[in-house]
């Protein structure tokens, strides 16, 4: 077995490809209607690196727009700890979104403070209109930070959860379900330097 420390499936792949393709089906009306007011508007998605590199990929694909894409990675998961130490930017931001329309994209809304951090930012460089999805929420996490998020995959339990781009100490982001660790592979380190969320 190839990963013989996921302990259950909490959302199959079926399950993921349906949600996926519904999240995108509302965001191409939403971000069309924004466009019909100025057709020449540009529309820019943000995924952040690195755990929503597998939404974005399956998810931009939904997406009949003339898009571009930009990233910016924020690092709030080092190595093997499981709760958030808070969020900070590694690397640039992306410039000159004013007046564009912009969606970021995130694997998982936890305490609020990645997604908080980067629509502040954002903010200061006034889109034209700016949104955020998320595969996934924890509705019962402490929301350190209040945060909207326009677009939810699916609420999940308070639980540490793997795979479809999220991982655990760097690795099971190519795991093609979400799912839990069994309790003793959380804690081992495995020596892989501190991700980045
Ligand atoms: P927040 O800033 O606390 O909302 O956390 C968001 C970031 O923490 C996400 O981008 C994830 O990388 C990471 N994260 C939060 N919960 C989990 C989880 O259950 N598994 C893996 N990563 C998580
Ligand atoms: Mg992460």
């Amino acid at each position: 077995m190839v990963f013989p420390e996921i302990d259950h499936i909490l959302l199959t792949r079926e399950q993921i490809a349906a949600r996926v393709r519904e999240m995108g089906e509302r965001i191409a009306r939403d971000i069309n209607l924004e466009l019909g007011n100025n057709p020449e508007g540009e529309v820019v998605i943000i995924p952040i690196l690195t755990g929503a590199l597998v939404l974005t990929a399956d998810l931009i694909r939904e997406l009949p727009l003339r898009l571009s894409l930009r990233v910016v990675a924020v690092s709030s998961y080092p190595g093997t700890s499981i709760t958030s130490k808070g969020a900070k930017i590694a690397g640039d931001l992306p410039r000159d979104l004013g007046g564009k329309h912009v969606l970021i994209i995130d694997d998982i809304l936890d305490s609020g403070q990645t997604i908080g951090l980067v629509k502040e930012l954002i903010l200061q460089q006034r889109p034209a209109s700016l949104r955020a999805c998320v595969l996934l929420r924890k509705p019962e996490s402490a929301r350190l930070r209040p945060v909207d998020v326009e677009y939810v995959g699916f609420d999940i339990p308070n639980e540490f959860v793997v795979g479809y781009g999220l991982d655990y100490d760097g690795f099971y982001r190519n795991y093609p379900q979400i799912a839990t660790l069994k309790p003793e592979a959380i804690g081992r380190s495995s020596g892989v330097p501190g991700g980045a969320a």
